[in-house]
């Protein structure tokens, strides 16, 4: 019922509906049929407040970006232009993370890791999050967060916040800061498109663009520079392209132990855990 008052509702405001419930929904956290009496004084309110901010966007602008927020391994994050929606194949590495963390490092009393180029600090919190209060690790972890970005880590640091986490955050280009720590995982979903990619979509053109593009080569150093800042039986876990894979694997294989693959939600082969 309350459904097709607010349906009637927009009606009169001539507004794209579809994009504009969708909105709603994300900004209210529960689907449009779930909304209750009260619901729907707040909800008129928050569409006189938030209409001319959503008819002034392109019809193609994020959700995410308009609301601030987004959720990623079922958790809640806060986000702005500043940084990359975090996207569901990045679940997949913490997915990865955890099993690494399973299967190696759940028996150590303390634990380094670091969310490299961390932007909104969704990896590494998920991370924490999972393996504190889903799987119970008792021991110690010493979480570190950098990224290029200042703008960055001021939503990493509202990030922790919200969640009620410390962790050590650093400003640097790659690990250039870190002279003597070391880590026994690192996780990063660095910018990996190069800008020749045929592969471009659409979806990223209101994301920063250092948060999106970078080179091969880029990549390549940055491994490097991880796989000294890594602990003896440290393990690096990074997202890439598909079609990057091949021309990562063997420069990988020729500074890592050992080097596996792992595959995102469609099957694609999305990334590399390299054991130190
Ligand atoms: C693809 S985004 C990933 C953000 C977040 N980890 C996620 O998965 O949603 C890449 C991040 O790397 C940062 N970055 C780009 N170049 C960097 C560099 N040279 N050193 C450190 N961080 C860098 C960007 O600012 C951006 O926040």
């Amino acid at each position: 019922m309350l459904y097709f008052e607010i349906k009637k509702f927009l009606g009169s405001k001539s507004l794209n509906n579809k994009r504009f419930i969708l909105f709603l929904e994300n900004l209210f956290e529960k689907s449009i049929y779930n909304f209750t009496k009260e619901d729907l004084e707040k909800l008129k309110k928050y569409i006189e407040k938030y209409i001319d901010l959503f008819k002034s966007k392109p019809p193609d602008y994020p959700i995410e970006y308009l609301t601030k927020k987004t959720y990623f391994f079922g958790y809640k994050f806060f986000i702005n232009e500043n940084v990359l929606i975090p996207r569901r194949e990045t679940e997949n590495l913490v997915e990865e993370a955890i099993k690494v963390f399973q299967k190696n490092f759940h028996a150590f009393k303390k634990l380094n890791v670091l969310d490299l180029c961390c932007g909104s600090g969704c990896i590494g919190i998920s991370f924490y999050n999972y393996i504190k209060n889903k799987i119970k690790y008792k021991g110690n972890i010493k979480l570190f967060f950098s990224d290029i970005s200042l703008k960055a880590l001021k939503i990493t640091k509202l990030n922790l916040k919200f969640h009620k986490m410390d962790a050590f955050l650093t400003l640097q280009d790659k690990l250039k800061a870190f002279k003597s720590c070391k880590f026994h995982l690192i996780l990063s979903n660095p910018p990996y498109i190069e800008t020749n990619s045929p592969f471009i979509s659409k979806e990223v053109k209101y994301e920063p663009q250092i948060a999106l593009f970078a080179s091969l080569d880029f990549l390549k150093t940055l491994s490097k520079e991880v796989f000294y800042r890594l602990k003896e039986n440290g393990v690096y876990i990074f997202e890439c392209a598909p079609y990057q894979i091949r021309s990562l694997k063997s420069f990988l294989n020729s500074l890592y132990k050992k080097v596996e693959i792992y595959f995102d939600y469609n099957q694609l082969p999305r990334g590399f855990i390299c054991y130190k």
